[in-house]
């Protein structure tokens, strides 16, 4: 057999000149006028994909953004893996944070920072460039690899459910590989085990017709900022648990063997917070920050609009306020039920004097996998060889709505082979990519085939 490493070392430089022309172009889904680089990010990965022998590659147009697809299916008998990431990114809000421009991708201590470095442009390089390590560095592909690589998936993935059942022919496969997640710590190879689920809604509320004077109107008049903020603080209550009515009902309870594997994780609380850069962890009470994250439902506000915000002052009631608020879900909450009795309870804490509206953006199924499967000792074996570790087993706090779908649709299980690490900023100004795990991960997926046409899925 060839030498995997020696041929990404050999090609390294190109690869990563690569990754840099394909993190230079603005596809981002989160905000309109980018569908045309959105467009041409989805050829260039689809030309990056032909270069590679794959056949049938093509961009699919959908409603929103398209579809790459394509496959290498020259191993009768072997089994067919589906391997699914995004291209899209998310928006580069607030850009005036960012150290260098978001989308001209810079080096910097061993990083390479730019929006979607990790999530998931990153992450579906590595996969681009283990698939050419086997095919052009004289190994050869030991199994069926069919890709999918969709651009909406930053904004709930909406036209993947229809896509996949369409073409669930085309795509058939024995499992689904995904590297959009993320890993513990640089030393500590992981396998991703749970996502959390999400209902994310809009809350609009309204009072006067038109904003007021605040001299003149306010204490006369039911401020509606001023109503949104006591009615999110009715969210909560004191221990960081959710109010809505039956919120909990669904919610699996951990195990003691669950509560025992999380505690045995190799996690420090000190680093964590470094990592935040807050004075202070919070949450809910009685459970562990890792616990919360990965096996307890929660809420949030992602933002509040309303009244003057600008420079200065302006003594104003406004007519208006509203707020983007998550709920994150683990199983077996169901996002449309958690969605209808947020919508009942929300309203009942209105004050007379102002209406209100809530209105659902976009859900997603929380899962958990079952990790008794030959396909995680493949990724465990194969992160053991490159990592010289084996891997810890980890739920992670956020969501890949469609891994439920993809289990439903090809009855095949699903593996979570992440390597974003802690502190990535994802979704944040200055995400990076940690450039040795960049290339541990091309490795990682070169040897997991091998494992994988050994032991089956
Ligand atoms: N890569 C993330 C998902 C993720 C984040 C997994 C953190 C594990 C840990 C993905 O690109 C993402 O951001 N998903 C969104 C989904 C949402 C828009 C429906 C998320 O979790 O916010
Ligand atoms: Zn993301």
């Amino acid at each position: 057999m060839s030498d995997i490493a020696g041929h990404i070392d050999a090609n390294y430089d190109d690869f990563l000149s690569e990754l840099k022309d394909f993190l230079r172009i603005q596809s981002i889904s989160t905000e309109s006028g980018f569908a045309e680089p959105t467009r041409q990010c989805a050829e260039f990965v689809a030309d990056k994909v032909r270069a590679l022998g794959f056949s049938g590659v093509e961009v699919i147009a959908t409603e929103g953004n398209p579809m790459v697809v394509g496959e290498h299916t020259q191993q009768p008998g072997a089994p067919t893996l589906l391997v699914y990431g995004h291209y899209d990114v998310q928006s580069v809000d607030p850009l005036e944070l960012w150290t260098d421009p978001p989308f001209e991708p810079t080096e910097r201590d061993g990083r390479l920072y730019a929006r979607g470095a990790i999530d998931d442009k990153g992450q579906v390089h590595m996969h681009l460039k283990a698939l050419e390590t086997r095919l052009k560095g004289g190994s050869g592909l030991p199994v069926n690899v069919k890709l999918v690589i969709e651009g909406e998936e930053e904004v709930g993935s909406s036209n993947l459910e229809g896509f996949l059942r369409t073409h669930a022919d085309r795509l058939a496969c024995d499992a689904v590989v995904i590297s959009d997640t993320g890993m513990l710590a640089a030393d500590c190879p992981s396998i991703g085990t749970g996502l959390r689920g999400i209902a994310y809604l809009d809350v609009i509320v309204t009072g006067p017709a038109g904003d007021l004077h605040s001299g003149s109107y306010g204490g006369a008049v039911v401020n509606p900022a001023n109503a949104l903020a006591t009615m999110i603080a009715a969210l909560r209550d004191a221990d960081g648990k959710v109010t809505v009515p039956g919120f909990y009902d669904a919610v699996r309870p951990m195990t003691e063997a669950e509560k025992a594997q999380v505690a045995g994780l190799p996690f420090s609380e000190e680093e964590f917070l470094e990592e935040v850069g807050a004075s202070a962890l919070g949450g809910e009470a009685g459970f562990s920050t890792l616990e919360r994250v990965g096996y307890r439902p929660t809420l949030d506000v992602n933002g509040m609009i309303s009244g003057f915000t600008g420079d200065g002052s302006k003594t104003v009631l406004p007519s208006k306020a509203s707020a983007k608020i998550s709920m994150r879900l683990v199983p077996d909450q169901d996002p449309d039920d958690i969605a209808d009795r947020f919508t009942a309870y929300f309203k009942s804490l209105a004050p007379s004097g102002v209406s209100v509206q809530v209105v659902m953006s976009h859900g997603g199924h929380p899962w958990a996998a079952d990790p008794d499967r030959p396909i995680y000792e493949a990724a465990a074996a194969a992160l053991e060889t490159v990592f010289g570790k084996p891997p810890v087993y980890i739920r992670e706090g956020g969501s890949i709505p469609i891994v439920s779908l993809f289990e439903e649709v090809f009855e095949a299980p699903v593996l979570l082979l992440g390597f974003a690490l802690p502190g990535c900023n994802a979704h944040a100004p200055d995400e990076w990519i940690d450039l040795g795990i960049y290339r541990k991960g091309i490795e990682t997926i070169a040897h997991f085939y091998d494992e994988v046409a050994a032991r089956g899925v």
